[in-house]
């Protein structure tokens, strides 16, 4: 097999800046608007003009959206010790006028490092779970509970959630998805604000403020026991049949 040779680093520091753009602004690019230049003459015999001076480029503002602007106001929150810690905050990624809102418990290690919700194993697993009901992850919206990595994946403490928790209530309140999907038992208690566990909670339409909230299992718990596929599988299909039924419900119905 043959070696892929080193990236020069020109190439490392342009797929870089897409990672942080993208971070910042999801998918959507946008280009700076050049007014055009006046088509230059073809005579070959015109008396040589002046050189013109440059035609200033313009560049056409885009307002940041609401959730970018939400992002910009707490990217580095110190509230917690978690701040310290991590090596990217968090915050959320996807349409932010999705259907569907995912929520999972916390960035773990690969998450930390990207600055993006749910990109290592586990988030590859959701990935495949949204493919399966024919969705992508740019159609929906994911975050979680906390927007910093606990050292070693540990649970979240209260304290954390305590302080972090009003970021996440304030994006749903912006997204307003028309379900929410718990991803696991801490999402789920933190979210509904019970102890109960997440056999009790799961395979129920819950709700949350207003919006139905179904719980499945994380995605990292299915990775662990892959006896649990087929039914993690079955969830979103539900969720699926749910979310259609609910946008496609007429109003005042
Ligand atoms: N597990 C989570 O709960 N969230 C992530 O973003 C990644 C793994």
């Amino acid at each position: 097999m043959t070696e892929r040779p080193e990236q020069p680093d020109w190439l490392k520091e342009i797929e870089a800046f897409f990672e942080w753009y993208t971070d910042l602004f999801g998918n959507q690019f946008y280009l700076q608007e050049e007014v055009e230049e006046p088509a230059v003459p073809s005579a070959t015999h015109a008396a040589p003009t002046p050189a013109k001076p440059k035609t200033p480029r313009v560049r056409k503002e885009h307002p940041l959206t609401p959730l970018q602007k939400f992002f910009q106001e707490i990217k580095d929150c110190q509230k917690c010790a978690l701040g310290k810690t991590r090596t990217k905050f968090v915050f959320g990624v996807g349409n932010e006028h999705a259907d569907i809102m995912f929520v999972g418990e916390a960035p773990g290690r690969d998450e930390d490092l990207q600055g993006e919700p749910f990109v290592g194993r586990a988030g590859q697993l959701l990935t495949r779970m949204l493919e399966h009901i024919h969705l992508k992850r740019e159609d929906v919206y994911i975050a979680n509970i906390l927007k910093c990595r606990p050292p070693n994946n540990r649970d979240p403490l209260p304290e954390e959630v305590r302080e972090c928790i009003p970021y996440l209530h304030r994006q749903i309140e912006m997204i307003q998805p028309k379900v929410l999907v718990a991803l696991g038992r801490v999402a789920a208690q933190n979210l509904l604000n019970t102890k109960q566990s997440l056999s009790q909670l799961r395979g129920k339409v819950m709700e949350y403020r207003g919006i139905p909230m179904i719980i499945t299992y994380h995605p990292a718990a299915v990775l662990r026991n892959m006896n649990l596929l087929d039914v993690a599988l079955e969830d979103f299909r539900f969720i699926a049949r749910f979310v259609k039924e609910v946008v496609d419900k007429p109003k005042n119905s």
